[in-house]
């Protein structure tokens, strides 16, 4: 099937590539030229497993980098809206970007003739957006009766991206056009067959994979609707478990136990209830708040979610005090930070808890030495810490004669550290890890005090046998 997909962010430049994977002919639209002509050369703007390789093999083939966007549209039968809907500053989402695209695909449709067209919502969008999408467009010329509007949201996660849409644990599509629906089955036929897993070149399936892919149909604003209240409760329970967590610091409980009962009940499961110094990134901060204006303007108070934002916040500030009890004092303290990203396997910094943590450090007059594997020179160039904080190449680099180690995000490669290197670097053998990357009975066992989340603190010494801080 030929099909354009506008706005190639992460959803957009994973989706596009995924599709032209599953055999489609995809026609990639950007307004970012500069971006049209990186990928035209081969680059990946993006740090994601898998992706340069589905480009390496698709560019210039199934994969195209169109400057027309009408051309594109006109040429396919399916139109994937992937563009950015940032938060405005009510905490709605800025829907400007779908509007104006909307208009675009509207003008493309205005003359000439062309088979029936579905234009698909896939950004992450308040309910209503089809609606709106459908209206803006028949204001712009577009004839109805010749386009349908449907919305199939996606759930794809940074980091696993690629296998995320190719082996997803659902794909929702929504319109209240049979026509649309039945378009977007064939779209995703070689998912929902099992077909694509058994091909000799595809990517190999994650562990615990759902073939073939379980697909449910419904209206558009059950869709749109899925979406929202999907990221709003993951980000619920991250900030339940960071909030049981808490309970269990003050009780001197131990929250990976608690984590093993309340998740073994398979109502509950274990997954997504890892606590930390709370979620971060592109999606969950503002969804949630998008999804509390969406129940805000239909008349419903959804306080809950309120409470979700607010644990959430604390929880950064909760590490901070961690620090500065463990320290005593914060200021002229010299500190190493392992991880700027929001999470591991990621050079994504946006709405990074470690950033946000980072400046709260820079501000109580702390110095700073940070290394992350991949989003160092995002960080750099964010202008978010100041022009002081040393950057190191690696982790025992970071460490050198600070007066602690802090770790912010999960990277793998941190859980193998050469732990008493990192130990012989450090002025203090502090390690305050908001990531429960360790055990804390193997870092007493190494020599460390340590101090995670949630679970009781080790190797701290009475106060005359600590080194002066
Ligand atoms: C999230 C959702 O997981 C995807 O399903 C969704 O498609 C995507 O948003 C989106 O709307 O586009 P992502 O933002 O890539 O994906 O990241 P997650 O893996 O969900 O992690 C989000 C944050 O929660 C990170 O800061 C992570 O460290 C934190 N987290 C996650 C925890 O603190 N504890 C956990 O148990 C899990």
């Amino acid at each position: 099937m030929k099909i354009t997909v506008i706005g190639l962010g992460y959803v957009g430049l994973v989706a596009a590539a995924c599709l032209a994977e599953l055999e489609h002919e995809v026609f990639c639209v950007d307004s970012d030229l500069s971006k049209l002509e990186a990928l035209r050369h081969g680059e990946t703007p993006i740090f994601e497993k898998f992706l340069p390789e589905l480009l390496k093999r698709h560019s210039g083939q199934r994969m195209r980098f169109e400057l027309s966007l009408t051309d594109a549209v006109r040429a396919s039968a399916a139109i994937f809206i992937a563009v950015g809907t940032p938060p405005a500053s009510s905490g709605e989402a800025d829907l400007s970007h779908v509007e104006f695209v909307s208009r675009q695909i509207a003008h493309a449709l205005s003359k000439g003739t062309y088979e029936y067209k579905v234009i698909i919502g896939k950004s992450t969008v308040p309910v209503y957006t089809a609606d709106w999408v459908r209206k803006a467009m028949e204001l712009n010329g577009a004839p109805p009766g010749k386009f349908g509007v449907a919305s199939n949201p996606e759930f794809l996660r940074e980091g696993t991206a690629v296998t995320d849409f190719l082996y997803p644990d659902r794909i929702v599509v929504g319109s209240e056009d049979q026509r649309c629906i039945d378009l977007l089955k064939a779209i995703y036929e070689p998912l929902t067959s099992g077909c694509y897993p058994q091909q000799p070149h595809a990517i190999p399936a994650p562990d615990g994979a759902m073939v073939p892919a379980r697909l449910i149909a419904c209206d558009a604003k059950s869709a749109e609707l899925i979406k929202h209240a999907s990221n709003a409760f993951l980000a619920m329970k991250i900030s339940y478990i960071n909030a049981v967590a808490n309970i269990c610091e003050a009780v001197g409980a131990d929250v990976d136990r608690v984590r093993e009962g309340i998740g073994a009940d398979a109502r509950i499961g274990s997954r997504f209830l890892h606590p930390g110094i709370g979620y971060g990134g592109s999606c969950f901060p503002k969804d949630v708040t998008a999804f509390r204006a969406v129940a805000q303007e239909c008349g419903y108070s959804f306080g809950l979610l309120d409470e979700v934002v607010v644990i959430n916040d604390e929880q950064r500030q909760r590490f901070v005090r961690k620090i500065r009890r463990v320290l005593w004092t914060l200021k002229g303290k010299h500190l190493a930070a392992l991880g700027l990203a929001f999470k591991g396997g990621t050079d994504d910094i946006r709405e990074s808890p470690a950033m946000s943590i980072l400046r709260m450090l820079e501000a109580e007059g702390c110095t700073l030495s940070v290394y992350d594997p991949s989003a160092a020179s995002k960080a750099q160039q964010s202008g978010l810490l100041s022009a002081d904080v040393r950057f190191a190449d690696n982790p025992y680099e970071a460490a050198r004669g600070a007066n602690a180690v802090l770790i912010l995000t999960d990277w793998e490669e941190f859980t193998s550290l050469d732990l008493p290197r990192l130990r012989a670097e450090l002025r203090y053998p502090i390690i305050v890890d908001g990531r429960n990357l360790f055990s804390p009975s193997e870092m007493m066992k190494q020599g460390f005090i340590y101090v995670s989340v949630g679970r009781p603190q080790v190797g701290i010494q009475p106060a005359a046998s600590l080194p002066r801080m």
